[in-house]
């Protein structure tokens, strides 16, 4: 038998240790929170997509009355880059959520298994990383690459 590891690397920061960029991507996920439409779960999330020219896309969860056609706010920002600027690389993400009493999250927020698939794929149709920026008021993961969410993933490779 062999053992096989997982190595997961990240790093916390707290919100003066991020580059001004960072700041500035962690201001508009907390943001986009207030466009949320989640009167089932009143848990408000936001996204922030940071493209490779520096133009920042923003995308909040959305849902339905019919549940599973709800969408995390994640994918609803990284769908509408790629579909608005298809040629741009997603270079980082950054998340944030607010609970149903309004105040952000203590606990950094953790993607859904979904959408660490959907960043997984931007990252190997651009061939470049993505870096995840989760926020919570304790503090600030920082994740190089979504590989690290998601090890052994998926992809077209095994078609
Ligand atoms: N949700 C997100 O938008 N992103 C996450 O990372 C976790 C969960 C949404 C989906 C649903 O609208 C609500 O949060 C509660 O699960």
């Amino acid at each position: 038998m062999e053992t096989l590891q997982f190595k997961c690397t990240y790093y916390k920061k707290t919100e003066s240790e991020l580059t001004p960029t960072e700041q500035l991507l962690v201001g508009e996920a907390k943001k986009a929170t207030d466009r949320s439409y989640s009167p089932y779960s009143r848990f408000c999330v936001g996204a922030a997509v940071l493209l490779d020219d520096g133009t920042i896309v923003l995308g909040s969860n959305q849902e339905n009355s019919s549940f599973p056609q709800g969408q995390c706010a994640e994918r609803t920002a990284v769908f509408y880059a790629n579909s608005q600027y298809p040629d741009k690389t997603v270079t980082a993400i950054c998340v944030a959520a607010r609970s149903a009493d309004g105040g952000f999250i203590p606990r950094p927020i953790s993607p859904c298994g979904g959408c660490r698939q959907v960043l997984s794929e931007t990252e190997d149709r651009q061939k470049s990383p993505v870096k995840i920026l989760l926020y919570g008021t304790e503090g600030i993961y920082i994740i190089e690459s979504v590989k690290h969410l998601l090890p052994i993933s998926f992809d077209e490779s095994y078609m």
